[in-house]
């Protein structure tokens, strides 16, 4: 196996013998999948830099089969990677070692829409997309939105607490997930499934699972406020000649797009290089240090088209943005947002990729770029910064033409070092996965660390969920 690096033991879990097999060919007739070949893909995460060595990958269909999973394999002690659509980015998604994948990938009906509320309860594996297009059909939309959208389902988004593009005006899923509904690793379903704007008796329970990345439970349905469709989508993408400049902006843009404003993203020019060199993207504008998309939802196109103007007419006087485009009609909103959105894709074509996704106050978030930059000298391929201004929230990113475990040393602890002394977060929205589950002390206090551990070993005592993710090897 392949564990990009890090120095893992195996826990003395049971290995899959030949009654488990035959226990579950029977619970899960033809959806028991032993074949090499499908197992090959589902043991190796989307950035292909960890692999698993699973044999075996269970389909569920129900909440109940989901619960004989659990049952069986917490009694017989054998560890369960559940997965989504594998496109995780900090090694969660696959086995370490020979953890049986249980997949949602069949958890995939809609089992409710409230046309009046916007409501939308669902099973796990819906595939993000499915459900945007479901609940566009119905003039709603889904309240988050990422690249990964084709390939990642709403029960992955919710353990990972996906961020993603909209984060800045619908908020994180901590507020827009009005229920959950979980199997425990005993096998035990908690049906916490309720469809409520305000619920205060008690403990708020699905909190817990939101962004425990299964190591507390399976997700098997979710239940998710929708936001109306807007009658009017803009999007501008513009150029500045500063990170500076471009904080002005989004301060100006804060203030004159109000209401209306929905993502404010920004990528740099290193980024752009990248995207017409590996996909062979054009820039639609005139080559610039930092470029930003500004997107606008609202109920009037007129209204929403006006706002947009006078805030680039005031950016443009003010000489904070260099040059820009602006797109009102589907396909050119498409092509625009393709520039920030494909990066992730861009990244895997320029060679080995060491990811980073950080929180800091917003004024810092290109000095940690530069300075890694300058850190690292000619040690690194290609060291570029992109992601959501709005939220605080970078994306830095270190290509190199292999893996190189000289780098590595290089950026690591750095990186965390350097966040840690803006009280920042070493993982602002992709989770702590196998990759950056040791680093979790930088984030966070001994104490916290100790209470997840005492949680772990509540609800999951055999700690059959999800080994070796998460939480350090010190928990
Ligand atoms: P997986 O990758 O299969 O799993 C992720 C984790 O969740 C694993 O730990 C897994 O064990 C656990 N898990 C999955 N399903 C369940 C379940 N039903 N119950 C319990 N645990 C479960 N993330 C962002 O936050 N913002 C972005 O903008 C963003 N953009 C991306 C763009 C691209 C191109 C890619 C490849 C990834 C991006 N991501 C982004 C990463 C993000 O974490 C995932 O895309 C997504 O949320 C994971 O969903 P998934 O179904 O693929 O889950
Ligand atoms: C993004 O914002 O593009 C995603 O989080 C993926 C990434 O960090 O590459
Ligand atoms: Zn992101």
């Amino acid at each position: 196996n392949s564990t990009a690096g890090v120095e893992i033991k195996r826990l003395p879990f049971s290995r899959v013998s030949q009654r488990d097999l035959a226990f579950f060919e029977k619970a899960l007739p033809g959806r028991t999948i032993t074949d090499p070949d499908v197992l090959a893909s589902s043991n190796v995460d989307w950035l292909k830099s960890v692999r698993g060595s699973s044999e075996l990958l269970l389909r569920p269909q129900t909440t109940e089969d989901v619960s004989q999973i659990l049952r069986y394999c917490n009694e017989r002690r054998l560890a369960v990677n559940p997965q989504g659509g594998n496109t995780g980015l900090v090694g969660g998604s696959v086995p370490v070692f020979d953890e049986i994948i249980l997949s949602t990938s069949l958890m995939n009906r809609v089992l409710h829409f409230d046309q009046v509320s916007g409501i939308l309860t669902c099973q796990a594996g819906c595939v993000l997309e499915n459900l945007s297009s479901y609940v566009e059909e119905r003039d709603f939309i889904m309240p988050l939105d990422l690249g990964a959208k084709g390939s990642c389902q709403i029960g992955g988004n919710v353990a990972t607490n996906a961020g993603g593009l909209r984060l800045l005006r619908h908020g994180s899923l901590r507020g827009t997930v009005l229920g959950l509904e979980v199997v425990l690793a005993d096998g035990k379903v908690l049906n916490c499934l309720t469809s409520l704007r305000k619920d205060n008796t008690g403990y708020d329970l699905k909190q817990l699972f939101i962004g425990s990345e299964g190591t507390l439970g399976v997700i098997t349905a979710v239940s998710i406020l929708c936001p109306r469709k807007p009658k009017a989508v803009n999007v501008a993408f513009l150029g500045c000649s500063s990170f500076q400049q471009l904080l002005k902006t989004f301060h100006c843009c804060r203030g004159m797009l109000g209401e209306i404003l929905s993502a404010f993203e920004f990528l740099d020019g290193a980024c752009m290089r990248l995207l017409e060199k590996h996909l062979k993207l054009n820039n639609p504008i005139r080559e610039s240090p930092f470029y930003i998309v500004i997107e606008t939802a609202g109920s009037n196109a007129s209204h929403d088209e006006e706002k947009l103007h006078h805030f680039l007419q005031e950016v443009m006087t003010l000489s904070l943005v260099t040059d820009g485009t602006v797109a009102t009609e589907d396909a050119k909103i498409k092509a625009l947002w393709a520039l920030r959105e494909r990066i992730t894709e861009g990244l895997t074509h320029d060679g080995y990729t060491y990811k980073y996704d950080i929180s800091l106050p917003v004024e810092k978030i290109y000095q940690l770029v530069e300075d890694m930059r300058e850190h690292l000298g000619d040690k690194a391929k290609n060291v570029v910064g992109y992601g959501h201004v709005g939220d605080g929230n970078l994306h830095l990113n270190i290509t190199s033409h292999s893996r190189d475990p000289d780098l590595l040393a290089a950026i690591e602890p750095y990186v965390y070092k350097w966040t840690a002394g803006c009280r920042g977060s070493i993982s602002a929205e992709h989770g702590l996965g196998l990759k950056k589950r040791n680093y979790i002390h930088y984030s966070k206090p001994p104490e916290a660390v100790a209470l997840m551990g005492d949680i772990k070993r509540m609800l999951d005592p055999h700690g059959i969920l999800n080994p070796y993710k998460t939480l350090p090897d010190s928990c």
